[in-house]
């Protein structure tokens, strides 16, 4: 399995932080954000590890990470040219991943723990996601379930079906790249990454597991500050 950070969009709810940078090169407890998605990948065993950010730091993003000597691993950049949702940065992993599954996470998510039992649920095809039960569901897709069963997932719905957040960590096969290929944009004018976990739901090849400890997106300046809290009182396992 293949690791892809998506570290795009122009961050302009953190503004003027993010003015001259890139918000996944932003300070969380003693490291640059993106670290944390890096490393929970390093931390089950993965090798090759696909970067995608937009143009306007791009330069900043290499000149932090290097070709991955570092951290153990080999890094490959893609560039992502608009803000046209998780989706289409995902698109762009399509070469990349080469017919294997990959792993996928928004370099804003910062999370407790490590990613072993997720990648040991993962079946192997198919599609898995991370819920996570928050008090302001209305923020993120929101899972229904029925059981052990994902029957639906929202985008930031003004009416959630539960209080089971969709986290930004997913798995996918090869099949997601020609999934991507059929979305439209939605209202915000992205492809969004709920109708590709929708669609997998329609197929029945979504499986999900709840995430244990805690988990914050670090997008705004008051989840920024939770992210920082959290890391720093309650270190991340790798
Ligand atoms: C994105 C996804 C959303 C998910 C969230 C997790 O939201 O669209 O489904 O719950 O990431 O961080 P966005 O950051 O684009 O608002």
């Amino acid at each position: 399995m293949k690791g892809i950070v998506l570290a795009g969009g122009t961050g302009s709810r953190l503004f003027p932080l993010t003015n001259v940078t890139n918000k996944h090169l932003l300070p969380v407890g003693d490291m640059p954000m993106i670290y944390y998605p890096i490393k929970k990948l390093i931390g089950v065993g993965m090798e090759e590890i696909l970067i995608v950010t937009g143009t306007n730091h791009m330069g900043d993003v290499v000149s932090l990470l290097g070709s991955g000597k570092d951290f153990g691993c080999r890094f490959t950049y893609k560039v992502q040219d608009e803000a046209g949702g998780i989706a289409q940065a995902l698109g762009l992993a399509e070469n990349f991943a080469g017919g294997d599954p990959v792993a996928v996470i928004l370099g804003d998510n910062i999370f407790k723990m490590g990613l072993q039992q997720a990648v040991a649920n993962y079946p192997g095809s198919g599609s898995q996601i991370m819920v996570k039960q928050v008090h302001d569901p209305d923020r993120y897709g929101v899972a229904e379930m029925d059981g052990d069963q994902i029957v639906s997932i929202e985008e930031k719905p003004s009416k959630p079906k539960s209080d089971y957040a969709v986290t930004g960590i997913y798995f996918y096969d090869a099949e997601v790249f020609d999934i991507i290929k059929t979305l439209k944009p939605s209202g915000r004018g992205e492809l969004e990454i709920t109708d590709v976990n929708n669609e997998y739901i329609r197929r029945q090849q979504m499986v999900y597991s709840v995430m244990d400890g805690w988990w914050t997106d670090a997008g705004t300046l008051e989840s920024l500050r939770v992210a920082n809290e959290l890391a720093t009182a309650d270190p991340s396992d790798f």
